[in-house]
């Protein structure tokens, strides 16, 4: 969806291309991980003599090889389309950077900054709220209920197919995956460079973090605090009424981080996610035989479960 989103073209589910760049895109958070956890790999000079760097630039050559093609691709369709840039179903997001202005290796970081941004958060994010509905049937009940009204009226569908309204409408089922991106946040912690001194209250003492610190703030621990959410282990989408947030201070939610440089996806994802969810949920009824504490987290640049999740999908009789 986001590289459709991206390229205004459609993308077939099994397009060898985007298997492999997703099968690079482990790799690279692999190498990653390794160089991370090897601390004088931290440096160039050591790094350059490890077996990694070698399979980590391969990985980075082909992603990049990868965002070019299709740019390319991109750049010979709009030359040889002679309609208007307003004309035709929809503008492709890298059509909108190109008429601002933007270089061809300032397209091609966004291409890598959308991708890596938007491809495994939306991905786990289903998968841990698959799991949220098989642990808590009666909430995939009460989805369900507001999926299947949607879906019977016949001003929020088009040829049995939900419209933008339709899907702004689940508001309950939005709740949901709020509660299970508090719970599973991908970015589990976010790091800052402080610009300036930064002053505060620690059991009664003030304490000073000079500026040019490196500060990381633990999103998953925020979010799993009794002081902010009370039982906070427990999956309750109430907390996501608009009553309850109102309630909370709103950087205590920081599963899309907050300020400026927060999630610049995060309405395009919503939207995304609650499309995959009610397709899901009106053709499935979801179950597991996996407990909560049966799968690690593991804090692998993302949020991410040391081994996926085992559901059963039953189809759902009309
Ligand atoms: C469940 C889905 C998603 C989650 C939880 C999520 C979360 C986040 C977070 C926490 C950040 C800030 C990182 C930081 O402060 O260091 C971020 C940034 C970003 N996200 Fe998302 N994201 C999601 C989906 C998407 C999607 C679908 C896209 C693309 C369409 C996207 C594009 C980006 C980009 C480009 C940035 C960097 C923004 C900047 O640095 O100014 N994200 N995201």
């Amino acid at each position: 969806m986001v590289l459709e989103m991206l390229t205004g073209s459609d993308i077939k589910q099994d397009d060898k291309e985007i298997v492999e760049y997703h099968h690079n895109f482990q790799k690279w958070k692999d190498s990653l991980l390794e160089r991370i956890n090897t601390p004088w790999c931290m440096f160039d000079f050591p790094w350059k003599f490890y077996k990694m760097y070698h399979n980590h630039n391969e990985i980075v050559s082909n992603m990049n090889g990868f965002a070019k093609r299709r740019l390319e691709e991109l750049m010979v369709k709009e030359k040889s389309n002679n309609k208007p840039k307003t004309e035709g179903k929809f503008i492709s997001f890298l059509e909108e950077l190109s008429n601002v202005g933007l270089s061809k290796q300032e397209l091609l970081d966004e291409i890598h900054a959308v991708l890596f941004g938007g491809f495994e958060t939306t991905a786990t994010t289903t998968h841990f709220f698959c799991f949220m509905m098989a642990l808590y049937p009666e909430y995939q009940e009460l989805c369900r209920k507001e999926i299947d009204e949607v879906f019977s009226d016949p001003l929020l569908t088009h040829d049995g197919t939900l419209t933008y309204d339709a899907v702004s409408s689940l508001k309950f089922v939005e709740q949901c995956l709020l509660e299970t991106l508090r719970l599973y946040p991908p970015a589990f912690m976010l790091m800052r460079n402080l610009k300036k001194n930064f002053i505060f209250d620690y059991e009664g003492k003030n304490v000073n973090v000079p500026s040019g610190t490196h500060i990381i703030i633990g999103a998953y621990a925020i979010q799993r605090s009794e002081k902010y959410y009370p039982n906070p282990e427990v999956f309750n989408p109430d907390r996501f009424l608009p009553e309850e947030c109102a309630k909370r201070n709103p950087y205590t939610y920081l599963s899309f981080s907050a300020g400026p440089r927060n999630c610049v996806g995060y309405k395009f994802s919503m939207n995304e996610l609650k499309t995959i969810v009610a397709y899901m949920l009106r053709k499935f009824e979801i179950t597991t035989t996996d407990k909560l504490n049966d799968v690690t987290l593991l804090p692998n640049i993302t949020l991410t479960p040391e081994r996926g999740y085992n559901f059963l999908f039953k189809k759902r009789k009309f």
